[in-house]
C-alpha cells in the first residue's frame, strides 16, 4: 500500500530536503518504488537529481507546477503519473533489489501557482470557505489518491519552510508528518510551536472536511500522524564519539519533550558534495554516513507502518 510522508519545519535550512533525497534514495535502494514530490519553488530536490540543463530538456511542463496549473479548478486534475521522472545517475544504485526512485520536479513558477491558489482560497470567514477548502487544500490529495494503482511504496513530500497553502495541502494528503530539526539553543520552543500549529492544523481541517454531508471522511484519513523529530546536521567531536555536548543536551531536552527518531544525520560535508554529484549522500563513500541514513529508514519504515 502507498504511503505518503511529508517533511515539514517552517524554519529554513534545517535538512529538509537533504533528508527527504536521503531517505527516498535509501528506500530505493531496500528495494522499494519511491515518488519524491518536490513543492518548494527553489526545487531544490529537484537540483539534488537534476542538472538545470537537464531539468529544462528532460522535464519542462511537467513539474508540479504545470501539473496545478492543468489542473485549473476540476477536482483532481490530470493524472499525476504523467509529470513524474526517473533521474538516471541513482539509478545504478537503485534498481538491483528491483527499486525505483521517481520524482515529481519542482519549478519557480510554483511561486504563482501557490499565489493563486491562496486568492482561490480566499478568507476563511467569507462564505463558501468550506467547499474551498476542500477543492484547493484538498487537490494534491485528491492527485495522489489516483497514483495509488501505480505501485508505488512511499510517497515522499519536501515542503518549503513555511506553513502556507502548498505545505497544508501535503499535511492532509500525507499518512504521516517528519520533523527534521537542528539541535540548536531554542530548538524545543520551534517544535513546539511547529507541533502546536500541526494539530491545530488537524482540527480545523477535520471541522471543515470531517463533516461532509455524504460522511465520507474519517478523522483518521485526514489527520497524518506525527512520525517524530529528526535530528539533522548534528555536529560531532567535543572530546568523545557522537554528539557535542552541547548539542547532546538540547537532543536529551527535545527527547523529552516530543517523539524523537533514534537514529539522526551528522552536519557532514559530503551531503552538499552528494548534491553536486547528483548522487544523495547515502550512496557516497562515507559508510558512518550510510549507517545513519540505514538506521532511519529502519525507523521511518516501522513507524509510518505497513
Ligand atoms: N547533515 C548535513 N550536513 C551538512 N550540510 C547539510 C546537512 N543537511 C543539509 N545540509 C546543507 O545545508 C543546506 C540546507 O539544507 P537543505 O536544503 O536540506 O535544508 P532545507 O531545510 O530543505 O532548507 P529550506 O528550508 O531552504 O528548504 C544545504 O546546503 C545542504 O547541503
Ligand atoms: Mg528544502
Amino acid at each position: 500500500m502507498m504511503q505518503v510522508a511529508t517533511v515539514v519545519n517552517s524554519k529554513g535550512g534545517v535538512g529538509k530536503t537533504t533528508l527527504t533525497a536521503n531517505v527516498g534514495a535509501e528506500l530505493a535502494r531496500r528495494g522499494r518504488r519511491v515518488l519524491l514530490l518536490d513543492l518548494d519553488f527553489q526545487a531544490s530536490l529537484t537540483h539534488s537529481f537534476y542538472r538545470p540543463a537537464d531539468v529544462e530538456r528532460q522535464i519542462d511542463r511537467r513539474t508540479v507546477a504545470d501539473w496545478y496549473m492543468a489542473a485549473g479548478r476540476r477536482g483532481a486534475g490530470p493524472d499525476l503519473m504523467r509529470y513524474v521522472s526517473w533521474p538516471q545517475e541513482v539509478r545504478a544504485h537503485t534498481r538491483r533489489n528491483g527499486g525505483e526512485l521517481a520524482i515529481v520536479a519542482s519549478a519557480p513558477k510554483l511561486e504563482g501557482v501557490a499565489a493563486r491558489l491562496g486568492v482561490e482560497l480566499g478568507d476563511p470567514s467569507s462564505r463558501r470557505y468550506q467547499d474551498r477548502h476542500r477543492r484547493v487544500v484538498m487537490r494534491l490529495a485528491d492527485g495522489l489518491r489516483l497514483l495509488r494503482r501505480e505501485g508505488f511504496d512511499y510517497v515522499l513530500i519536501d515542503c518549503r519552510p513555511d506553513f502556507e497553502i502548498l505545505t497544508r495541502s501535503a499535511i492532509v494528503a500525507s499518512e504521516g508528518v517528519l520533523v527534521p530539526a537542528q539541535p540548536e539553543r531554542l530548538a524545543t520552543f520551534g517544535i513546539r510551536h511547529l507541533t502546536e500549529r500541526l494539530t491545530d492544523f488537524k482540527k480545523n481541517n477535520f471541522e471543515i472536511l470531517g463533516w461532509s454531508p455524504s460522511g465520507e471522511n474519517r478523522v483518521e484519513d485526514l489527520a497524518p500522524a506525527f512520525l517524530g523529530v529528526v535530528f539533522t546536521r548534528v555536529r560531532h567531536g567535543g572530546g568523545g564519539p557522537g554528539p557535542t555536548p552541547s548539542s547532546q543536551r538540547v537532543i536529551d531536552e527535545v527527547r523529552r519533550l516530543f517523539p524523537t527518531f533514534t537514529a539522526m544525520m551528522r552536519e557532514s560535508l559530503d551531503f552538499q558534495t552528494g548534491v553536486d554529484r547528483l548522487l544523495p549522500a547515502v550512496f557516497g563513500l562515507r559508510p558512518d554516513i550510510a549507517t545513519e541514513i540505514r538506521a532511519l529508514v529502519d525507523e521511518f519504515e516501522s513507524r509510518i507502518g505497513p
